[in-house]
C-alpha cells in the first residue's frame, strides 16, 4: 500500500497530477493552477493555447527542468458526481505504474474540498493490487518493465493526520476483504477465516473466540454443523469483540456468511460454481470493516460474528430431506443443500441475539443468485424489520457513495417456507422472490425487538468480469458503526 503524506510545497522535483473539469481550463478559472511550479504554470498555459485537450483522460504536459504535469480531465463539471471523481481516482495507481515514479504529488486543480476528499479515497483504494499468484514469468516480465505504481502520494495541503489514519485504516480494510475473497478456496478454508480474525484478534482492544465441532455440538448449532460436515476441515464460529464504548452500552452486532467454497452440496452447482470462492464475502466484508473500526478506535462496541463452513460433497454431507436442530430450538427441512448460507447464518444470528444483547444486528452474505435480478449489480439489497436502522444504514450508503436498495421483508411471501414435517423449509423452488425469501427465513432466527437487517451481497461483492473482489460496503459498515 502506498504512503500517504501532506504538503503546501512544490519544488517542481516531483510529476504532479492535476485533476480538472473539461470545462475549467478557461482562463478565468485560474484557481485550478494553483500549487504548480512557475515552469509547470507556463508549460501548461502554453499547452493550453496550442492543443485541444480531450474530453476525459490523462494529458502530460511537459515543463522542462521541473517535473512533467498530468492533467487528468474527469469530464464536465455538471456531468460528473462525487462518486465518478472517486472512480476516476481509482484508476490513477494503475495509470502511473508503468511511469515507475516514486512520488507523485496531488493538486486540487478543479476540485473542492469533498471533491478533493472523494479523489484522494479513490487513489488510495486504488492502489490495491492482487499479486501474489502469479508465476515467476510473468514476475521477471514486470520486473524487467521497471513498472510499479507510485510508493507515495503526497496531497496539496496542510497535514491532516486524523484523515490520514482514517484514509489508512480503510484502505487496509478494504485489501483485507478483497485479498480473503480473492484468495484461491483450497487455500482460503475455514482455518484461513479462523487465521484472519487472529490476525485482528492482535488489534489492541480486540479479542477473539473460536467455537470450533465440539462447541458447536454443545450450542446445537445444527445448521453450521450440517452444512460444514462434508469437508475436511471443521466448521468454526468466529466472534470478535472490541469494546470501545462504555460497559453498560450494548454492542452492535456484524454477522457475516463465511461458506469458504459453495458447490451447492448434493444439489450442485452446474456452470454457476465458477467463482463461488466468493461465497465467504458476507465474512469478508465485516472482518475488513470491524479490522478499519478497530484501527481507528471508534468508541463503540461492536462484535462481528463469523460462521464459517465449506459446503461440499461427500459421503458424510447433508441430504436434501434432512431435518435440522438450530440453535434457537427451530427445526429446518432441508429442500436444497445450495441455500446453505441461511442455514449458517441461522445459527449465528440466533446465538448473536441470544448471547451478545445486540443494539442492532446487521449481516452480509452473498446469499442469493437471484439478489442480482432484483436490484442490479450496482446495489446491496437490504431487508430490515426496523425502519430506524435501516435508514441509518441508508444514510451511511449515500455518504460513502455505496448505493443500497430495500425489498419489501413481507410476511405474505413467508408461506413458501411451510413444511410437512418440519418448522420450516430453507427454500422453495417455487418462489420468485428469492432474495426476499432469504431474508424472511433468516428472520425466523432473530427476536422481533432486536432491531435487525439482512443485507444480500450477492450483486456486488465480486466482479466476475474483471475476475476480482470490489471491496463493497466495507466502508459503508465503518461509517455506519461510526454513527449509529
Ligand atoms: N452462494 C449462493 C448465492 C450466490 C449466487 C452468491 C451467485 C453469489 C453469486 C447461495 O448459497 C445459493 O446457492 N443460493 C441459491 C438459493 C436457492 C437454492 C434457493 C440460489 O441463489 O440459487
Ligand atoms: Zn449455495
Ligand atoms: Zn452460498
Amino acid at each position: 500500500m502506498p504512503s500517504i503524506s501532506f504538503s503546501e510545497k512544490n519544488n517542481g522535483k516531483n510529476p504532479v497530477l492535476l485533476p480538472v473539469f473539461s470545462d475549467e481550463f478557461s482562463a478565468e478559472k485560474r484557481k485550478i493552477f494553483r500549487g504548480l511550479s512557475p515552469l509547470q504554470k507556463r508549460a501548461l498555459r502554453t499547452a493550453l493555447k496550442n492543443a485541444k485537450f480531450p474530453p476525459t483522460g490523462f494529458v502530460p504536459v511537459f515543463s522542462g527542468k521541473d517535473a512533467p504535469v498530468f492533467v487528468q480531465i474527469l469530464g464536465k463539471k455538471a456531468e460528473v458526481a462525487r462518486r465518478d471523481v472517486r472512480e476516476n481516482a481509482a484508476s490513477v495507481a494503475s495509470f502511473f505504474k508503468k511511469y515507475a515514479f516514486d512520488a507523485i504529488l496531488i493538486l486540487p486543480g478543479s476540485l473542492d474540498k469533498k471533491g478533493e476528499s472523494a479523489f484522494s479515497e479513490g487513489v488510495i483504494f486504488g492502489s490495491y493490487e492482487f499479486s501474489g499468484f502469479f508465476g515467476k514469468k510473468t514476475i521477471d516480465a514486470e520486473k524487467e518493465s521497471g513498472a510499479k505504481i507510485p510508493s507515495q502520494f503526497v496531497f496539496w495541503g496542510k497535514t491532516q493526520s486524523a484523515r490520514q489514519k482514517e484514509l489508512e485504516a480503510i484502505a487496509e480494510g478494504i485489501a483485507l476483504t478483497k485479498d480473503i475473497i480473492n484468495t484461491p478456496p483450497s487455500i482460503a478454508r475455514p482455518s484461513f477465516v479462523e487465521e484472519q480474525a487472529r490476525g485482528i484478534a492482535k488489534k489492541p482492544g480486540v479479542s477473539l473466540t473460536v467455537f470450533g465441532k465440539k462447541d458447536l455440538e454443545k450450542m446445537n448449532c445444527g445448521g453450521i454443523l450440517a452444512v460444514g460436515r462434508a469437508s475436511r476441515e471443521e466448521p468454526r464460529l468466529l466472534v470478535l469483540e472490541y469494546r470501545g464504548g462504555k460497559k453498560s452500552e450494548k454492542p452492535i452486532v456484524l454477522v457475516g456468511k463465511g461458506v469458504t467454497f459453495d458447490t451447492g452440496g448434493h444439489n450442485i452447482k452446474g456452470r454457476y460454481m465458477r467463482w463461488m470462492k466468493q461465497d465467504l464475502g458476507g465474512a469478508a466484508t465485516v472482518l475488513g470493516a470491524f479490522s478499519a473500526a478497530a484501527a481507528l478506535g471508534i468508541p463503540k462496541n461492536f462484535i462481528a460474528v463469523i460462521p464459517t463452513v465449506e459446503n461440499m460433497v461427500s459421503p458424510d454431507a447433508y441430504f436434501p430431506d434432512d431435518v435440522l436442530r438450530m440453535y434457537n430450538g427451530m427445526t429446518v427441512e432441508v429442500d436444497n443443500t445450495d441455500a446453505e448460507g441461511r442455514l449458517i447464518l441461522a445459527d449465528a444470528l440466533a446465538y448473536a441475539d441470544d448471547k451478545l444483547n445486540p443494539r442492532a444486528m446487521v449481516d452480509l452474505a452473498t446469499l442469493t443468485g437471484a439478489c442480482i435480478y432484483a436490484v442490479g449489480d450496482d446495489f446491496t439489497a437490504g431487508l430490515s424489520t426496523n425502519p430506524k436502522l435501516f435508514s441509518a444504514l441508508k444514510k451511511s450508503s449515500e455518504t460513502v457513495d455505496e448505493p443500497l436498495w430495500e425489498l419489501p421483508l413481507h410476511a405474505r411471501y413467508a408461506k413458501s417456507l411451510k413444511s410437512a414435517i418440519a418448522d420450516i423449509v430453507n427454500c422453495s423452488d417455487g418462489i420468485k422472490p428469492g432474495t426476499i425469501e432469504g431474508g424472511l427465513f433468516l428472520q425466523n432466527f432473530v427476536k422481533k425487538e432486536t432491531p435487525w437487517c439482512h443485507l444480500d451481497i450477492a450483486s456486488v461483492a465480486f466482479d466476475e468480469k474483471v475476475g476480482l473482489a470490489t471491496g463493497r460496503d466495507v466502508r459503508l459498515l465503518v461509517d455506519f458503526v461510526k454513527n449509529f
